[in-house]
């Protein structure tokens, strides 16, 4: 079989998977308890799935401590399962910081990731208690001269990842040569240096890219510590693992795996720490929409949901990630291959042009009020979505599992986004 007949059926086999979960979660009384309570759009948060994906890490990289990156989803009740858990956390922010700390999370467990803070947000960290931070330019490094004895920064190296969704190397990171003279304006100001982080890039299915970064930062650490004979503490690899969305990627397990090989030999010698965030809420929450019209254009026929690009699909505009999208009645074999399937295009509900969810969808013939699902929308889809056009915030509602069946089996109180952040 050829490469490419290969990725069709991985894909076909993804897709049944990822419909198959879809419909139970529909189909149980917890999804039923949520729409009748807030009728759609809804999402469905999990967070059981958020507990799984933290084990999955844990047991491909034993030796790395995690910090999840709460901008993927500032949910408290993701927020809450981690830190029952032990995860560490990873905030950009004071308001990411007292979202944490308002769930009992001590400060050696967060470190404050942001390259770039006001002397504020600085102050605030510390005074909450929180010693490691980012830094990779001189200007912000100024900023920490004359803070406690006991902070330390990372300095945040930049690796170019074109494959990556969203390749951060542009916006945040140095390179070896700038790293080594930032090391060395710290040493002269008396400011610790733990060590090094790096973002590969987020969504990027390519384990040698890890392996690379992991390699080269290894590398220099080990340059520098010659030359000032010096020993630093910490490697932070950061994130970027991806998620399948349209298509498989490299699992937990695979990107572990490689990573291991190149780290494990270090696990004595440093800290190593991780700040995952995609991988560890994109498969805990699933968007339930329903069609608010529909017309026949020239180049078709237009369902018109009611999230959209500026709701709960801001990943698609601001990652060009491309969840799937279900209809209910294929899902519950309500529309047989027999009846009328049409490819569509499916807007969202604001009043402009751009809010345009997907184009060519396979879908079967659709009526005005009918469900629609996507699973997978867990990882910067409503921490991205704005209020425009005056609309709402996409309401979460928690499922939670019994513990005996890993039936879905109770809701509780659904929090809007924009309240559970402090
Ligand atoms: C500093 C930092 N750490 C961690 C993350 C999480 O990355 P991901 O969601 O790709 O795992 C991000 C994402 O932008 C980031 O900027």
């Amino acid at each position: 079989m050829s490469a490419a007949a290969r990725g069709r059926r991985a894909t076909r086999s993804l897709r049944e998977t990822r419909g198959a979960e879809a419909s139970a979660l529909l189909s149980s009384d917890a999804a039923r308890a949520a729409i009748a309570l807030h009728g759609t759009p809804v999402l469905l948060l999990d967070p059981d799935r958020v507990r799984r994906q933290y084990r999955r890490l844990r047991n491909a990289l034993p030796f790395v401590r995690f910090h999840y990156a709460v901008k993927a989803l500032s949910h408290d009740a993701v927020i809450g399962a981690l830190a029952a858990a032990g995860c560490g956390f990873d905030v950009a922010t004071s308001e990411e910081l007292q979202l944490v700390a308002a769930h009992g999370v001590d400060a050696p467990r967060v470190i404050h990731t942001h390259p770039i803070k006001k002397p504020r947000e600085i102050a605030e960290a510390i005074d909450a208690g929180v010693r490691t931070f980012v830094v990779d330019n001189e200007t912000e490094l100024a900023k920490f001269e004359g803070t406690p004895d006991d902070v330390r920064i990372l300095v945040r190296l930049a690796y170019r990842s074109p494959h990556a969704k969203s390749d951060l190397s542009s916006k945040f990171g140095v390179g070896a040569f700038e790293a080594e003279h930032l090391v060395e304006r710290a040493l002269a100001l008396g400011i610790e240096v733990g060590g090094f982080s790096f973002h590969v890039g987020s969504q990027l299915d390519d384990p040698e890219r890890f392996v690379q970064a992991v390699s080269e930062t290894l590398a220099l650490m080990s340059a520098l510590e010659k030359r000032w004979g010096i020993r630093f503490s910490t490697l932070d690899i950061g994130g970027g693992f991806p998620t399948a969305y349209d298509a498989p990627v490299a699992s937990v397990e695979e990107v572990g795996a490689r990573l291991r090989a190149v780290l494990e030999p270090y696990a004595e010698r440093y800290d190593i720490i991780a700040e995952p965030g995609r991988v560890m809420v994109a498969e805990a929450m699933m968007l339930v929409t329903s069609v608010a019209g529909i017309a026949e254009r020239a180049d078709g026929r237009w369902y018109y949901l009611d999230d959209g690009l500026y709701g709960a699909y801001s990943n698609v505009l601001t990652e060009d990630v491309h969840p799937m999208i279900f209809a209910e009645r294929e899902l519950q074999g309500r529309a047989t291959d027999a009846a009328p399937h049409r490819w569509a295009t499916l807007g969202g509900p604001t009043c402009d042009s751009s809010d345009v969810i997907a184009r060519e969808v396979m879908l079967p013939d659709l009526q005005v009020g009918d469900l629609l699902v996507s699973p997978v929308m867990g990882a910067y889809t409503t921490v991205t979505a704005t209020r425009f056009n005056g609309r709402p915030f996409t309401p979460v509602a928690v499922v939670g599992r019994g513990p005996a069946t890993g039936e879905v089996t109770a809701i509780t109180e659904p929090v809007r986004v924009g309240q559970t952040v402090p």
